[in-house]
C-alpha cells in the first residue's frame, strides 16, 4: 500500500465500518474514537458515576479528579499556562455562543464585528445575531484566489471602530490555514478582542495559543477523536474578565437568595449545571493517547494522504476544487453533474463522504454554489481508502455523465 496508516488498528470502528462496507472519509464532520477513549469511558461508567465539584464523598472526589485532569491535560495541549483558562462547554458552536451573550455588554451601537467570508454558521451566526442586537456592524473579511483570507483587504477594514475579530484557523471547506498572525496583529494594534474558531485547525498538529496570542480559542472535542458533547474555551484571565455570565444554575454560583445572587469566576462560572463528565474525562484520555503519538509521523502521514488525494482528482476530468486545499480535506464540483446526485451514488457504493453547503452557505453563495462534496482525512485513514473512494467516484460519474 502507497500510505498505510499505522494508526488504523487503534480505532476499533474503521474495521466496524469496514465489515458494514463502509469507507469513511467524512472526518471533518466527526472522528472516529480511539480504544484509549473507550476504555476511559468504560472505566469511569463501570467503577462508579458521581457528581463533581459537590460531593464530599470519595466517588464525587474521584470523579472531581479525573474532570480537572483533563482541564490540566487541555491546557497543556493548547499550551495555555494556566488550566483556569480553560472553560468546558458543549461544543464549538456552544462556546462562540457564549462568547456572543458573555461579551454582548461591551458593545454599543456602530460598533464593528470583523469575521472572514469563510465562516461555519457556528462562527458566523452568533456574532450575526449579536450584531442585530446592538445595532453593530458586522464586517465581512473577502478572500483571496485561493481562498485565504485576503491581509490587504482586512488592513482597510479593521478599524478603529472594531471592537472583536472572530475567524477560523482552518476552513472546514476550502482546506487551509489562515493568516492569523497578521490578522491577530492588525486587531489588536485596534484594541479589539480576538476569537479563534480552531475546530478544525485544532485536529492537525499542536497549536500553542500563547504563541497565538488570541484571547479566546474555541474547540470541539468529537472532531478531535475525543467524545461528543464536549467543547473548550479557552481564554486569557484578562479576556475571561470580560465575559458576563450566560447561563444560571447549579455550581455556577457563589452565594444566592431569593432575589440576588453572585457568581463564581471562570473557569466553573462559566460551566453551569452538570457538565458532560464521562466526556470530559474520555478527552482527557484521548489526549493522552494522542499526546503519544509521534505528531511529525502524523503530519507526514495526512500531508501524504492529502497529496495523494489531490493528485487523484486532478487527475479526473472535469472536478473543479473549492480555492487552493493545503491539508485535511478538498471540496469540489464536477462540471454537469449535480453534487447532491454524486452524493446519492457514493454513499450506495458505501463511500461517507459529505455532500452539500458544509454548514457555511454564504461562501457557498459566493461560489455561485448550491452546494460541493467534500473528502475529509483522519490519521488512520490510508491510500487504500481512497482508492475506493475514486473507483466508487469513476463509477458514479460514468452513470452520471
Ligand atoms: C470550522 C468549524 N467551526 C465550528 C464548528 C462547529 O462545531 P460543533 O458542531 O462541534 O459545535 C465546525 C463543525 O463542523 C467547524 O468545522
Amino acid at each position: 500500500m502507497l500510505v498505510p496508516s499505522p494508526w488504523r488498528a487503534d480505532f476499533p470502528a474503521i474495521a466496524a465500518l469496514h465489515r458494514q462496507d463502509q469507507t469513511y472519509l467524512d472526518n471533518a464532520a466527526t472522528t472516529q474514537k480511539p480504544q484509549a477513549l473507550l476504555d476511559a469511558l468504560a472505566h469511569y461508567y463501570a467503577n462508579g458515576a458521581a457528581n463533581v465539584h459537590r460531593a464530599q464523598h470519595l466517588p464525587g472526589a474521584h470523579a472531581t479528579q479525573a474532570f480537572e485532569d483533563s482541564r490540566s491535560k487541555v491546557g497543556q495541549w493548547l499550551n495555555a499556562g494556566d488550566s483556569g483558562q480553560i472553560v468546558f462547554t458543549h461544543g464549538a458552536t456552544s462556546a462562540l455562543n457564549l462568547l456572543a451573550y458573555g461579551l454582548e455588554h461591551r458593545f454599543e451601537s456602530g460598533d464593528e464585528i470583523v469575521i472572514s467570508a469563510l465562516e461555519h454558521h457556528a462562527n458566523l451566526l452568533p456574532w450575526q445575531q449579536l450584531a442585530q442586537r446592538r445595532d453593530l456592524k458586522l464586517l465581512i473579511l473577502p478572500l483571496d484566489a485561493d481562498g485565504l483570507i485576503d491581509i490587504d483587504a482586512a488592513s482597510r477594514l479593521i478599524g478603529p471602530r472594531t471592537r472583536l475579530l472572530a475567524v477560523s484557523q482552518l476552513s472546514n471547506v476550502l482546506g487551509a490555514w489562515q493568516p492569523l498572525t497578521p490578522l491577530l496583529a492588525m486587531a489588536k494594534a485596534q484594541g479589539a478582542l480576538t476569537v479563534i474558531d480552531g475546530a478544525q485547525g485544532v485536529v492537525h498538529g499542536r497549536h500553542d495559543v500563547q504563541a497565538l496570542g488570541c484571547d479566546f480559542y474555541v474547540f470541539s472535542s468529537h472532531k478531535l477523536y475525543g467524545p461528543d458533547g464536549v467543547g473548550v474555551l479557552f481564554g486569557r484571565h484578562a479576556a475571561l474578565k470580560h465575559l458576563r455570565h450566560w447561563q444560571f444554575g447549579g455550581e455556577m454560583v457563589q452565594d444566592a437568595d431569593y432575589q440576588h445572587a453572585s457568581f463564581r469566576p471562570a473557569p466553573l462560572g462559566f460551566e453551569a449545571g452538570t457538565p458532560p463528565i464521562a466526556g470530559v474525562i474520555g478527552l482527557g484520555a484521548t489526549l493522552d493517547y494522542l499526546g503519544a503519538l509521534d505528531q511529525q509521523a502524523v503530519t507526514a502521514h495526512e500531508a501524504a494522504l492529502h497529496a495523494y488525494l489531490l493528485q487523484g482528482l486532478q487527475a479526473r476530468n472535469g472536478i473543479r476544487l473549492l480555492g487552493t486545499p493545503q491539508l485535511a480535506l478538498v471540496s469540489f464540483v464536477v462540471d454537469g453533474v449535480h453534487n447532491a446526485d454524486l452524493a446519492h451514488l457514493l454513499t450506495e457504493q458505501g463511500i461517507a463522504v459529505r455532500a452539500g453547503h458544509h454548514c457555511a452557505m454564504p461562501l457557498m453563495k459566493s461560489f455561485g454554489l448550491a452546494g460541493a462534496i467534500r473528502v475529509s482525512l483522519a490519521l488512520y485513514n490510508d491510500s487504500e481508502d481512497l482508492e475506493r473512494f475514486f473507483e466508487a467516484l469513476d463509477q458514479a460519474l460514468e452513470l452520471l455523465r
